[in-house]
C-alpha cells in the first residue's frame, strides 16, 4: 500500500546535481517523496534555477548574514521546520553544521560525500585519492552525526583510479555514481526502511555493514 509521499527539504551550495537527480526521481515515482523547499547558502547556486524549473519552493539562506554558526543553524532549522520536512537531505552542503543542529535532526538528516569513508573526509577527495595512488575511489551516502563525515554510513559505491586520470575525470565518474546512489537511498527513507540505531544505520531493522549496503 502507497502511503502519503514525504516531505524531502534538500540543502544545496552549488550546482544541483543531486539535487536534480532527487527531483527526477520524486517526478518518475521512484521515490515516494516531494521536495517542499530547497535551501541554499550561496546566493544564485545554479540548484536554486534547477528548484524554480521544477515548481520547488526554493530559499537562499547567506551564511554571511548570520554572526555565528548557532544563529545560522538556527534560521535554517526554522526553515526545515516551515517547509515540514521529514528528510533533510545535504546534496552538495558545503557548511559544517553544529552539533545542537544535527541533534535535533538525527536520523532524518543525510549527506552524500564524494569518497568511500571513512577515507578523505573534508575537501578535495578526487585529488587526494590520486595524490595517494589509489586505485579505487568512490562515493558514501551516510546519516549525519556531529562528528564531521563521520556519521554511519548506508552505502557506498566504487570506481576505479586510471593512472592519467584528473581530479576532474575521477569527479565525473564518481558523479555517475553519486546521481544512481542518493536517489535510492532517499527512496528507501521515504519507505521507512532506513533507521539509525546505535549510531549504525539501519535497513528493514537490520544494521548495515559499516562500510555501507552495496559496495560494488
Ligand atoms: C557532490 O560531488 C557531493 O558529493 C559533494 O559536492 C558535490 C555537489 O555537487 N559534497 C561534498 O563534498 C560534501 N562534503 P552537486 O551540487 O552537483 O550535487
Amino acid at each position: 500500500m502507497m502511503t502519503q509521499p514525504m516531505n524531502i527539504c534538500v540543502l544545496i551550495s552549488g550546482n544541483g546535481s543531486n539535487l536534480q537527480a532527487i527531483i527526477d526521481a520524486c517526478a518518475a515515482g521512484s521515490v515516494n517523496g516531494q521536495i517542499t523547499r530547497v535551501i541554499s547558502n550561496v546566493p544564485g547556486a545554479y540548484g536554486l534555477a534547477r528548484a524554480e524549473q521544477a515548481g520547488i519552493a526554493f530559499s537562499v539562506i547567506n551564511h554571511k548574514d548570520y554572526a555565528s554558526r548557532e544563529d545560522y543553524d538556527a534560521a535554517l532549522q526554522a526553515e526545515i521546520e516551515e517547509a515540514d520536512a521529514q528528510c533533510v537531505a545535504l546534496a552538495g552542503f558545503m557548511r559544517i553544521l553544529t552539533p545542537a543542529f544535527v541533534e535535533h535532526f538525527a536520523g532524518r538528516l543525510l549527506n552524500i560525500h564524494p569518497s568511500l569513508l571513512p577515507k578523505y573526509k573534508g575537501l578535495n577527495t578526487h585529488q587526494r585519492a590520486i595524490d595517494n595512488k589509489d586505485s579505487e575511489h568512490g562515493v558514501s551516502v551516510h546519516f549525519v552525526t556531529p562528528e564531521l563525515d563521520g556519521g554511519p554510513v548506508i552505502i557506498q559505491s566504487r570506481v576505479p583510479v586510471f593512472e592519467e586520470d584528473t581530479a576532474e575525470d575521477l569527479s565525473e565518474r564518481v558523479r555517475e555514481q553519486e546521481l544512481r546512489i542518493y536517489p535510492l537511498v532517499i527512496r528507501w527513507f521515504c519507505d521507512g526502511r532506513l533507521g539509525m540505531q546505535e549510531n549504525k544505520a539501519t535497513l528493514d531493522n537490520e544494521f548495515i555493514p559499516t562500510s555501507g549496503y552495496a559496495s560494488d
